[in-house]
């Protein structure tokens, strides 16, 4: 999970790390708010998880309250790079003297941790990187003994810091690895990193990638998920523990197993084309068991989606068995209640025969058993071709 840059130096703060005062806005009567509170001169930031920000026009200096009220105007509900703006921080403006780059992250090629720090920060970073890589220090950290006190000033000198900001940079480091840590983060960069006219050394940015698989540690993370990016259907499939992929086609999905799902996914695509390029609606694996439950939560999930015309059951019995799946759609059925949308269901492998019979027998006029996978995936791209 990425986060915001706000949230991002809320966690800099905990660990120490100094990052200028500031709050975020979503109108501009409360970044107008922030300023005053504040004071002088500060700066108003798009809060949106795409890098360029600055260069994008999403990043503004302001002279007083009104002129953030302003600023804010112009930045609240911009497109920046696909992503709209919907808060600001509004922060104290530092006095910058220089700009540098650092940052700590998991290095998968060498199976270590990094870090890469340089002089020449700010809003080039990216060409310095590739014009220059000299510029840039990398320097392997040992994730037994990590970065203390030694190995910060390591970091700082080979970016060739200036003897004026080591000292602060060496002890921002420090710190800073403590939130890489402690955070279970697989990144994080400070760009730029500054040296200000009366010599601190601050975090004037921050970008920070969570390991997901850690947030079980983390219950506090759960206060960085943005909520107006979570798609509906996807966070009710998540309370279900469905494993549900939104997607932008028409036939639903419903598999067993995540590979056979994927591979249904291509089935669909490739029959579609014939119908006028019908696609698939979702990604969704219910897994072993497939009990009536499961299957009724998974349906309730997709028939929710308007754009829904067809849905596609492929289950391949394996400790599975297709009867038990077969009564699981015909009960869950019943408990989804007024279904109209076909639903094309292939069953094969363990006790497929039984489960088939099943079918047959409950008589369902929107079930539609077909034998084969290519067979069934190209009913259910004709179905939804039909029903559009
Ligand atoms: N609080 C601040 N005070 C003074 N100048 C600032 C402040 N915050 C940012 N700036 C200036 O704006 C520039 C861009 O800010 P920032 O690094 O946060 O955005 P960005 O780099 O464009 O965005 P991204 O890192 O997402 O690409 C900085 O390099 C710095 O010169
Ligand atoms: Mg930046």
């Amino acid at each position: 999970m990425d986060l915001f840059e706000y949230q991002a130096k809320k966690l800099f703060a905990e660990h120490g790390v100094p990052v200028p005062t500031g709050k975020t806005a979503t109108t501009p009567e409360e970044a107008r708010a922030i300023a005053t509170e504040l004071g002088g001169k500060v700066v108003v930031k798009a809060q949106v998880k795409a890098g360029g920000r600055g260069k994008a026009g999403g990043v503004k200096v302001a002279d007083g309250p009104d002129d953030a009220f302003a600023k804010a105007t112009a930045i609240l509900g911009m497109d920046i790079k696909g992503h709209t703006v919907h808060s600001v921080l509004v922060e104290e403006a530092s006095n910058i003297a220089e700009e540098y780059y650092a940052s700590f992250l998991l290095d998968r090629a060498n199976r270590t941790f990094l870090a890469m720090a340089s002089r020449e920060g700010g809003m080039e970073i990216e060409e310095v990187a590739a014009t220059n890589p000299d510029a840039l220090a990398r320097i392997a950290i040992d994730p037994l003994t990590g970065v203390d006190a030694a190995k910060a000033r390591e970091i700082a000198v080979a970016a060739k810091l200036p003897e004026a900001a080591l000292a602060g940079a060496a002890e921002l480091l420090v710190k800073l690895w403590t939130v890489f840590v402690k955070s279970d983060a697989t990144l994080v960069e400070v760009n730029p990193l500054i040296l200000t006219a009366d010599g601190r050394v601050i975090a004037l940015d921050g970008k920070v990638s969570l390991d997901e698989n850690a947030d079980f540690r983390h219950p506090e993370n759960a206060a960085f998920v943005d909520v107006s990016a979570v798609d509906p259907l996807e966070q009710k499939a998540k309370e279900k523990g469905l494993n549900y992929v939104k997607l932008e086609g028409e036939v639903g999905i419903i598999g067993n197993g995540a590979g056979l799902v994927m591979s249904t996914l291509d089935v669909v695509t490739y029959a579609g084309e014939e119908f006028g390029g019908k696609r698939p609606a979702n990604f969704l694996d219910i897994g072993g068991g497939a009990s009536a439950e499961v299957m009724a939560n998974g349906l309730s999930i997709i028939l929710g989606d308007p754009s829904v015309k067809s849905v596609f059951v492929n289950i391949f019995g394996g400790i599975t068995s297709c009867d038990a799946v077969a009564n699981g759609i015909v009960q869950a059925l019943k408990i989804v209640g007024d279904v109209t949308t076909p639903l094309v269901v292939r069953l094969d492998g363990n006790n497929a025969e039984e489960g088939r019979r099943i079918l047959k027998e409950a008589n369902l006029s929107v079930v539609k058993p077909v034998d084969t996978m290519d067979g069934a995936a190209k009913l259910a791209a004709e179905l939804a071709a039909a029903a559009a």
